[in-house]
């Protein structure tokens, strides 16, 4: 049978520097996969502020500089905490058609069918979605196709000669305009 005797720990002061310094990596590697392995759950525990814009008037820059008239696809941009302490910048667009300098219709670019984006076609001066081919008229109208609804509108105010445009979703695919 064979005795095992434990070793004696050296106290030599140099051998005591080095444990603790291990010791110290040591916990500090644990302790960093530890964080790592929790931080989805700790992070999803953590409320997000992202709640994208709805509520907030955005700027949407150049509206001074569009003619008046013709729909123009405009971008409109946010910053939104994603995750606890991470900040990530999150881009709208948007159809504008400038009435006057105090005046416009805004839609939400995304077909209340099935949520394709649309585009204008500037020969037949009509919005047409090339998925399932909805048709709407500059009223927002829907003139042909499956679309259950007009385009959907946007709030928006003009300040100081400035666009600002609330961002919203809605539901697709039924006659009502529902936030989503
Ligand atoms: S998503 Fe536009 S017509 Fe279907």
């Amino acid at each position: 049978m064979t005795n095992h005797t434990p070793t004696p720990r050296s106290q030599d002061p140099e051998d005591i520097q080095k444990r603790d310094f291990i010791k110290g990596v040591t916990a500090a590697i644990l302790g960093f996969l530890s964080l790592a392995l929790t931080w989805p759950l700790v992070s999803f525990l953590i409320p997000s502020s992202n709640e994208g814009a709805a509520g907030k008037f955005l700027k949407v820059p150049n509206f001074p500089k569009i003619p008046t008239g013709t729909p123009t696809r405009m971008t409109t941009a946010e910053d939104v905490d994603t995750q606890a302490f991470i900040t990530t910048k999150v881009v709208y667009d948007i159809w504008v058609i400038k009435h006057a300098a105090d005046k416009a219709t805004v839609y939400s670019t995304l077909c209340p069918h099935l949520n394709c984006r649309y585009n204008f076609d500037s020969t037949k001066d009509v919005f047409a979605c090339p998925c399932h081919g909805s048709v709407f008229n500059e009223d927002g109208k829907c003139i042909a196709g499956p679309a259950p609804r007009p385009l959907d509108t946007l709030p928006y105010k003009i300040e100081g000669g400035e666009l600002y445009v609330q961002y919203k979703l809605f539901k697709a695919g039924i006659p009502e305009k529902i936030e989503a």
